[in-house]
């Protein structure tokens, strides 16, 4: 059930004005504006089974995580959002109470190494197949199709971390003429820059730890959706396995989303800044820069039809003088924090390969070893460009 009895009058406005007012009703009792956070693992009954508004047990239903639901939902445009205690809690739901052993996965070629990670040490022993295909390749995903029946073609775009850009709606087509279904893992651009669901995907999955949330202080996932047999079955298992976000980390959601539209592109116009920097430097300190709002961009065309009002705050770069200067990069910067992660209002940099992709070494899925990744925060561009000028004469 959703808490919120105004999303009649919200359905015609903005998704700004959603992302602060859907779920979002006055407290019944007090009238308190913000949602409170209702830290309570259980709720009394009026006699055995007289459930106030239906609340029994948190694992299964909490007044602060159907607040996020149904602001997350209503962003989207979509019917139906649950949040999870993680982006890889919310994949795995999604997957167990879908899939079984026997179908099979067509997963794109660069994605979460994590999400990799699950897939083929948890999912593949279970009895799931997996291939990995060239996501970006439409021709190739439609070959792969014609040789085999999949469940799930699972699209990351902008993809982690290179960045690579999917047609969801061209993706979509081709699945469907084959009976499969398409998620995509919105992660990188948010339901601000990119609605997967009206191109044409099946389901969106999130890390909410990233932009949603956008203060690098909460894990949680989501897996957003229309059809409400598959929500049915996601639904279930989440609440019979219970990976549920707390009431204080849906309120720390809550509080991010509010904001997300004004940071995500504040987080792009930076990102594009210093993307054009990264750009306008030698070849012999950057070999390439990865970033889909650059003309240079294989996907640009695409991104530019696809990404609404931006193109992400994450950008990749290859330091031309390989891996270990790539590392020295990565340990001088004094504005960008080394850290994994990333969506949060300060920059971060990283190295896939040794950090967030080392489950992906060895694989066909292996990042290039002078890779570097970028979250542009929303420090002022210049100090930004700044820092990564002092840090780069560590090369
Ligand atoms: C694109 C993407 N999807 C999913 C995840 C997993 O999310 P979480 O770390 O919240 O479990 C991540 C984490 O970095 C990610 O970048």
């Amino acid at each position: 059930m959703t808490i919120s009895t105004n999303a009649a009058a919200l359905a015609a406005s903005a998704s700004a004005t959603r992302a602060i007012h859907a779920g979002q009703e006055p407290d019944p009792t007090t009238g308190a504006v913000v949602t409170p956070i209702y830290m309570t693992s259980t709720f009394k009954q009026d006699g055995v089974g007289g459930l106030r508004h239906g609340y029994d047990y948190s694992r299964s239903i909490n007044p602060t995580r159907n607040s996020f639901d149904a602001q997350l939902a209503s962003v989207e445009g979509a019917k139906y959002a649950l949040s999870f205690a993680s982006g890889l809690a919310a994949i795995d739901v999604l997957l167990r109470a879908t899939v079984k052993p026997g179908d099979n996965i067509l997963l794109g070629n660069d994605v979460y190494g994590g999400t990799y990670r699950l897939l083929s040490k948890v999912f593949v022993p279970w009895g799931v197949g997996l291939d990995v295909v060239d996501i970006t390749d439409t021709a190739a995903v439609s070959a792969a199709l014609d040789g085999k029946d999949y469940a799930y073609i699972w699209v990351e775009t902008p993809s982690n971390p290179l960045l690579n850009i999917t047609d969801i709606a061209a993706t979509a087509a081709v699945a469907h003429a084959h009976g499969t279904k398409v998620v995509v893992d919105n992660t990188f651009a948010s339901p601000v820059l990119q609605h997967p669901l009206d191109d044409g995907a099946d389901v969106v999955v999130y890390s909410t730890t990233k932009y949603i949330g956008g203060h690098s202080d909460v894990v949680g996932g989501a897996v957003v959706l229309n059809d409400e047999e598959v929500r049915d079955q996601v639904a279930f298992l989440q609440n019979a396995a219970g990976a549920v976000p707390s009431p204080f980390d849906s309120w720390l959601e809550i509080r991010g989303l509010k904001t997300l539209d004004l940071r995500v592109r504040q987080h792009s116009r930076n990102a594009l800044e210093v993307a054009q920097w990264l750009e306008s430097l030698p070849s012999e300190v950057i070999e390439r820069v990865w970033y889909p709002g650059l003309e240079s961009h294989p996907g640009h065309e695409i991104a530019a039809r696809q990404m609404h009002g931006g193109f992400g705050g994450m950008i990749s770069v290859e330091i031309a003088a390989g891996f270990e200067a790539a590392k020295r990069v990565a340990g001088a910067t004094q504005i960008f924090t080394l850290a994994e992660s990333l969506g949060g209002v300060e920059s971060l940099i990283e190295h896939p390969g040794a950090m967030t992709h080392a489950s992906v070494a060895g694989t066909t899925l292996e990042v290039p070893a002078n890779l570097l990744r970028l979250s542009v925060g929303l420090e002022d561009p210049q100090d930004l460009i700044a820092d990564l000028k002092q840090a780069f004469q560590a090369i």
